[in-house]
């Protein structure tokens, strides 16, 4: 007789383990996030985004001889076909960044006589490509829509300021260079994520690098995801004033509206990559015209704890971050997945490397078995 297994059922897959990794260790009680071994916050002040592109893909930080190698493969790879740019520019409308993104991500595998190569060495080839180019659809698509010509990127610059020269045409201060490196490094993994999952389970099936990018920037994509960021520096702009925060928070929480940026399916404390961004936030606030919207965020974070026991995450103050750097709304998603697409690659080569097929169960709770009605007599 066969032997009847006992499953477990758990919505929203919360609290069920599928994989091993070496990539991110979070503790969501003490709230610690380590990538690796190494503290998100000491990684978030002192390290470079490409030291930790090394730390997630090779497993180490870099030396100064390996950091400039992979400086000059990711410098190689940041220029993006000129078909990339047509498809971007012949879309009927301007869609979101955010669907830009997706779509050219997906596009960039007809470009890559290797996508559908899945070696070890192939698919690191891939992943620079991936985190070297995304930045350069971003930005170029910023500057198409607003009328302006796509800028070549600049081989002078690391990576996180070479994306605000790429959107902007101007090179950033040292402190905003810092601020996004800070962001890009804070994103850039955070264990199995609803859009690393997404990765995972699409690399599962040993689709191909690319494949998995595009459904887990799919999956970045949701409000209750990556979007947080945008909605909750929409919200920052919808009170608007220091003195509406309490009614606005009261009201939000009267009604059953989930405040953006607010909680966590891990952490129950502070998210610890929240604690440098809040901090970073306050340094890029003092600026006259723009402390307004620190103290705002100070505020909100502050009422919204005191009344709902809620922490901010990762998007709140990355949000506000992204604002005081200049950077349009609805390019805040897109930099996140620019962010994250260091960890997703990094776990997509780590889901092949020892590969089971992703495949959870659901619980029937449709009709009964019931028999076949031909057309004519229904
Ligand atoms: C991230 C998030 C989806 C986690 O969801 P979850 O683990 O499923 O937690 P739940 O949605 O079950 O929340 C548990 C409780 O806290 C409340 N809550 C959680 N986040 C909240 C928020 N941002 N605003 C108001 N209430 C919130 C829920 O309403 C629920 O309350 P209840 O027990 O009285 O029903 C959720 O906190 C959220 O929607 N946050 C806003 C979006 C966001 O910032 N996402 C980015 C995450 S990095």
């Amino acid at each position: 007789m066969a032997r009847v297994k006992k499953h477990i059922k758990s919505p929203g897959l919360a609290g069920v383990i599928v994989a091993d990794s070496e990539l991110s260790y979070i503790d969501g009680l003490a709230g610690i996030l380590r990538y690796r071994g190494y503290n998100i916050s000491d990684l978030a002040q002192h390290a470079t985004y490409e030291e930790v592109v090394h730390l997630l893909w090779f497993g180490e930080l870099p030396n100064r001889e390996q950091l400039e190698a992979l400086k000059i493969r990711l410098i190689g790879e940041r220029t993006i076909h000129h078909g990339v740019l047509t498809l971007m520019s012949a879309f009927p409308t301007w869609p979101e960044p955010i669907e830009v993104l997706r779509t050219a991500v997906s596009a960039l595998s007809s470009y890559d006589s290797e996508s559908e190569v899945n070696s070890p060495d192939a698919n690191l080839r891939k992943a620079i490509r991936l985190v070297a180019k995304m930045p350069t659809i971003v930005a170029s698509y910023c500057r198409l829509r607003d009328g302006k010509y796509p800028l070549s990127p600049d081989p002078t610059l690391g990576h996180a300021a070479n994306f605000l020269y790429m959107v902007s045409g101007e090179k950033p201060s040292a402190l905003k260079e810092q601020a996004m490196n800070m962001a890009m490094v804070s994103m850039s993994d955070h264990g199995l994520n609803a859009s690393t999952f997404a990765a995972r389970v699409i690399a599962s099936t040993l689709s191909d690098m690319y494949s998995a990018v595009t459904g887990a920037i799919g999956a970045l994509k949701g409000p209750l995801h990556g979007a947080a960021n945008r909605g909750s520096m929409e919200m920052m702009l919808e009170i608007g004033d220091v003195t509406r925060v309490e009614e606005y928070v009261e009201g939000a929480l009267i009604s059953g509206k989930k405040i953006m940026g607010f909680g966590h399916r891990v952490y129950k404390t502070m998210d610890p990559r929240a604690i440098n961004l809040k901090a970073m936030v306050e340094a890029l606030s003092q600026n006259d015209s723009y402390a307004k919207w620190g103290r705002l965020a100070l505020r909100i974070n502050e009422v919204v704890t005191t009344q709902k026991g809620l922490n901010p995450n990762v998007d709140f103050y990355s949000g506000a971050m992204m604002y005081l750097l200049g950077l349009s709304l609805d390019v805040f998603t897109p930099i996140f997945a620019c962010s994250r697409v260091a960890g997703w690659t990094a776990q997509i080569m780590e889901q092949y490397n020892n590969n089971r097929l992703i495949r959870p169960l659901a619980t029937y709770i449709g009709p009964e078995e019931r028999e076949y009605i031909p057309l004519d007599e229904r």
